[in-house]
């Protein structure tokens, strides 16, 4: 019997030390199957990890995508031990940040120069701080998502809080200074009238067009080239939150991939393999003039993100990893189309093959977050942790992807049991999963 009783106690508990449970919003129990579903782990090797309760899963959620050999691996963290070793923060700067420089310039077509963070949010910010010390400009147009700061959460302001447009369900811009409001304006992916009517309304106040150049598909033909060639017409950077697309579907990222080069990138989670990193690279004319701007904080030169950084990128080369991405992805994407198949039910696998995402064709909408949940829930019972999009690492085996698809034909064969008898609450020993997070405009 499936038991995560150790789980729910320790949530529990933290919802009275921890304000909002968790550091990352992702990681709430709400997001899975609460009650059913892991929430704290005490180890984790390759593609799997054991709970707290001393279950085992194969993991398909990789950490959000921020491990991407495969945990533990042990070329990074043999590089990492050996750092610690030697010392993890000098009192001067490590040779390393050159050499880790030299290797983003050589891996990423837009980089030239290269900043670092610890951290994907606090690299978005600094590239909107660099992007308007740059260009002399205030505003940020922005499309997808780009982390927790101020300069980001303030176009929540200019979303209507009837509708409940706000980027995650429950949280307001609460805490962030209203003055902000307008300072940066969403648009969405793929309208190119609307942002081109954005810049003409702020001609010579757009600092930078800020977004994530794929999530889940490729972009329309052309798209991300007549985006980078409205900026430059208006005087603006283009920056590509590169966050979540970096790194899998190709190593010099999304942008390597679709041949479009940005002014500057943001990159983060998967190039460091789960230490914290996160770097902010760019053209010299964009760059260069941020010597003369205040960004500073002591952990940016911290030793560790940099050997861990340094190992996952030679590995991911060395390992070929675009391909063997492309190959897990491509099988995975085989296996849940027979499991929807074998399960007796109508759908397929979305995406790309970096994402591949269940969807169902289902009789009605509004019951999709529970039908989501429900199949979190046997996934779970069945010891696979995961949503309906899968997150993989170079360490996934076809053994794992077997044993999933195997799990999933059983998880949507209860699923076809309450769309047949159209009663699938009965089956949900969970509350329903809250709404997916919400990123301002898809
Ligand atoms: C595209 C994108 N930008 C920024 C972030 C924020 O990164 P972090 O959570 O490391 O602050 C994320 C995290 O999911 C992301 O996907």
């Amino acid at each position: 019997m499936h038991d995560v009783s150790q789980s729910v106690e320790l949530y529990e508990r933290a919802g009275e030390l921890i304000p909002g449970w968790t550091q990352l919003i992702s990681r709430r129990a709400d997001q899975f199957a609460n009650g059913v579903s892991p929430v704290y782990a005490q180890r984790a090797k390759g593609s799997r990890f054991i709970d707290i309760d001393e279950n085992e899963y194969i993991d398909w959620i990789s950490a959000v995508g921020a491990i991407i050999l495969g945990h533990a691996d042990e070329v990074v963290d043999s590089a990492v031990i050996d750092q610690i070793h030697r010392g993890s923060l000098y009192s001067l700067n490590n040779p390393l940040e050159l050499e880790l420089a030299d290797l983003l310039v050589d891996t990423i077509p837009s980089a030239e120069m290269v900043r670092y963070t610890k951290g994907g949010g606090e690299a978005c910010a600094v590239a909107a701080r660099i992007a308007r010390g740059t260009t002399g400009r205030d505003i940020i147009l922005f499309c997808g998502y780009h982390g927790w700061h101020d300069w980001y959460q303030a176009a929540n302001f200019l979303v209507d809080p009837e509708s409940g447009e706000y980027p995650f369900a429950g949280i307001e811009p609460i805490g962030i200074p209203r003055a902000l409001a307008g300072t940066a304006i969403p648009f969405t992916y793929g309208n190119l009238p609307m942002l081109e009517a954005l810049l003409e309304e702020h001609n010579g106040q757009v600092a930078a067009i800020m977004m994530e150049p794929l999530r889940t598909e490729l972009p329309p033909e052309g798209y991300l080239e007549s985006v980078r060639d409205l900026a430059h017409k208006h005087g603006a950077l283009l920056i590509f939150d590169e966050v979540s697309s970096g790194w899998r579907l190709a190593v010099g990222g999304a942008q390597e991939y679709v041949g479009v080069t940005p002014d500057m990138t943001v990159v983060a989670k998967a190039m460091s393999n789960g230490y914290p990193m996160g770097a902010v690279v760019g053209s010299r004319a964009a760059m260069e003039p941020a010597k003369r701007m205040f960004i500073s904080s002591s952990y940016w030169s911290d030793n560790i993100g940099l050997a861990a950084s340094i190992a996952t990128i030679t590995e991911l080369k060395r390992r070929d990893s675009a391909r063997r991405f492309k190959e897990i992805g491509e099988s995975l994407r085989s296996a849940l189309n027979r499991a929807i198949e074998g399960a007796g039910l109508s759908g397929q696998c979305v995406g790309l093959h970096t994402n591949p995402m269940i969807r169902l064709d289902l009789p009605d909408e509004t019951i999709r977050p529970k039908v989501n949940t429900l199949f979190i829930q046997e996934m779970a019972k069945r010891g696979i942790h995961c949503s309906v999009a899968f997150k993989f690492t170079l360490a996934h085996t076809e053994d794992d992807i077997q044993v999933t698809a195997q799990a999933a034909q059983e998880a949507l064969g209860v699923i076809r049991q309450g769309l047949e008898s159209g009663d699938v609450d009965s089956l949900l020993t969970v509350d329903i999963k809250k709404e997916p997070f919400r990123r301002l405009v898809k």
